[in-house]
């Protein structure tokens, strides 16, 4: 069973732009890991089935809804090849919904994702995130928030991370994205990430 490291941070904290270079690097230094992008998967869903027009559209949906998209979701994470050493979930551990904060890993799609052995948790200075945010025109975040909404979601997500941590029994590694510095950033993350690889080949 392929590895997986779930990779979580606040909308426009830099995951994407972060995990998608450490993958490069992972390769280079000959690690096969692949990058699954929760998000696209429920959002393939949610197009086949005329839910919504843009993955932003997503966390309006009725919670009933974005409850199925989540499991189905998860139901294809889980029969993923497992040709690769490693696999980086994009996720969230929340998603902002009109009724509130709402779970991205639950146990609604927990039993399917199996295998988790690392959570990384990306931070940064709110005011940064609220400038990429706005740098950012193709999404619609204007539902996000102001930037002390930034920093109380950033501590939910350090509340949040401690409940997988203790259902999965695996570590929390938390990464500064700090404006400026993506090179160092991912060669922290590689580090951590080789380590995760290794030892998951040696249980
Ligand atoms: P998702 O696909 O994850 O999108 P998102 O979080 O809204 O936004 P991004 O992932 O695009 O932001 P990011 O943090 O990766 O930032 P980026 O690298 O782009 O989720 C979409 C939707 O899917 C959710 O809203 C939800 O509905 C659903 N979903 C997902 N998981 C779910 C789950 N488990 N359950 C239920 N629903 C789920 O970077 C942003 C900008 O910053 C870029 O311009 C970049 O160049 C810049 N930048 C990055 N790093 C730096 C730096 N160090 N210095 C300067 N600029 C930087």
């Amino acid at each position: 069973m392929a590895a997986i490291a779930i990779v979580v941070g606040v909308p426009g904290v830099g995951k994407t732009t972060v995990i998608s270079r450490v993958v490069d690097r992972l390769g280079a230094l000959g690690y096969n890991a692949e990058i699954i992008n929760y998000g696209d998967i429920m959002l393939k869903k949610a197009l086949e089935l005329g839910l919504v027009e843009n993955r932003d559209e997503m966390r309006k949906l009725p919670v009933t809804k974005q409850l199925y998209l989540q499991r189905v979701a998860a139901e294809w994470i889980s029969k993923r090849s497992e040709e690769v050493d490693l696999i980086l979930l994009d996720t969230h551990l929340f998603i902002r919904t009109p009724r509130g904060r709402w779970p991205g890993i639950s146990e609604n799609n927990i039993p399917y994702l199996k295998g988790v052995v690392q959570l990384v948790l990306i931070e940064a200075d709110p005011e940064d995130i609220s400038r990429r945010r706005m740098r950012d025109k193709s999404r619609i975040r204007s539902d996000y928030g102001s930037v002390s909404e930034i920093e109380a979601d950033q501590l939910y997500n350090r509340y949040m991370s401690t409940s997988i941590s203790i259902r999965y029994g695996c570590p929390v590694y938390i990464l500064k994205n700090e404006e400026g510095k993506v090179d160092e950033a991912v060669e922290e993350l590689v580090k951590v990430l080789e380590r995760v690889i290794t030892d998951s080949r040696v249980d």
